[in-house]
């Protein structure tokens, strides 16, 4: 007799050999190209991932070409992706093992997890799809699907050593194809709120569907409403017409992307006040506030944001970077050059329809 365990790798093995989606990192068996795959994949969708995926990898096909570039070149591959940590982590990553091995991609958990932008997740994920090694890779979509195939029998609640389970039921062959399977499964069929489950092949092994509680778990909690926040950028022109640009601390949100300069209102702070206090700050100069060309409106994570967007001359000083990390002024046609946050492409738009 087989085991359910048995049972259920060989359907989601069978199941992924018919239904698998066909995804580039899945026709490569180069370790480089399914690392940056799984740093896209970090809270990012497939469908957003396959662009850039291309892009990357045709700007930098190997470690060398990605060590060797400039932090500002692998940023402007990356921008609208998001979580640019990840490219500043993956580029990181990339000179250490050029310097320190000969570029090749580490094969043990203890290694991959030193790397910059590597936790449990991605490593479990490289060592099993690029490394043949039998490593659990649990990420929301996978931890829904055990959630409802190891719920009680009354499929109510789901197990509480869901790590455990997940971790022992990686097999020793194909753990990358299995550990793919769940991932798929997950993004397909064993989806949040309403599961195909006539087209999944755990189907009479699953206690969540017996009990028809599929959608119940896993509980989720309910989401805080996000705060809406206010800012305002900064049009600087000089004489010649190019633009005060302002590059982002290294850490943080958006790090190392360029943008216009200004910040966050405070709380009743005017729009105008704002651009003056935060410019003061950013570059340590006075701008004289001319008027007001726009507004546009981003939403992150944590908050949404409307940025009032102001036409402005320097009044007194030479800039400095003080809480940025650089400064320019750049002629309007060369910001394509460089990495900007998708809010400041917004405002460029602005600029682009007034003229
Ligand atoms: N999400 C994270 N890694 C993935 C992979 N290898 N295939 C599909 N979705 C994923």
């Amino acid at each position: 007799m087989q085991s359910k365990r048995q049972v259920l790798v060989r359907r989601l093995l069978d199941w992924y050999d018919r239904h698998h989606r066909p995804l580039p990192w899945r026709e490569t068996s180069d370790p480089y190209r399914i690392w940056v795959s799984e740093i896209m994949l970090q809270q990012t969708q497939v469908e957003t991932v396959l662009p850039y995926y291309e892009r990357f990898l045709e700007r930098f096909p190997t470690v060398e070409a990605l060590a060797a570039a400039k932090p500002d070149e692998v940023l402007r591959v990356w921008e609208g992706l998001g979580y640019y940590a990840r490219a500043r982590n993956l580029h990181a990553a990339a000179r250490r093992l050029v310097e320190r091995s000969g570029g090749r991609v580490p094969e043990t958990r203890e290694a991959l997890l030193a790397l910059p932008g590597i936790g449990a997740y991605t490593a479990g994920a490289i060592l099993s799809i690029a490394f043949g090694r039998r490593a659990a890779s649990i990420d929301g979509n996978v931890r829904r699907v055990w959630s409802r195939i190891f719920a009680s029998a009354d499929g109510r609640t789901a197990p509480a050593d869901l790590e455990d389970l997940a971790a022992t039921i990686v097999p020793r062959e194909a753990p990358g194809r299995f550990n793919q399977a769940v991932m798929d499964l997950g993004a397909t069929v064993c989806t949040p709120r309403n599961p195909r489950c006539d087209g999944c092949p755990l189907r009479d092994l699953c206690p969540a569907r017996a009990g028809g509680l599929q959608h119940v778990l896993p509980a989720v909690k309910k989401k805080a409403p996000v705060p809406e926040r206010d800012g305002t950028a900064g049009v600087v022109t000089d004489a010649a017409g190019r633009l005060l640009i302002v590059q982002r601390p290294a850490e943080g949100l958006l790090g190392s992307l360029w943008k216009f300069p200004g910040g966050f209102s405070r709380p009743g702070e005017p729009p105008e006040a704002t651009l003056e206090r935060t410019v003061r700050e950013e570059l340590g100069i006075r701008i004289r506030v001319g008027d007001r060309i726009g507004a546009v409106k981003q939403v992150y994570t944590h908050f949404r944001l409307t940025l009032h967007v102001f036409t402005g001359r320097i009044g007194r000083g030479r800039p400095r970077a003080l809480a940025c990390q650089d400064w320019a002024w750049a002629p309007l046609d060369t910001l394509a050059d460089r990495p900007f946050s998708g809010v400041d492409r917004k405002v460029m738009a602005v600029l682009a329809a007034r003229r």
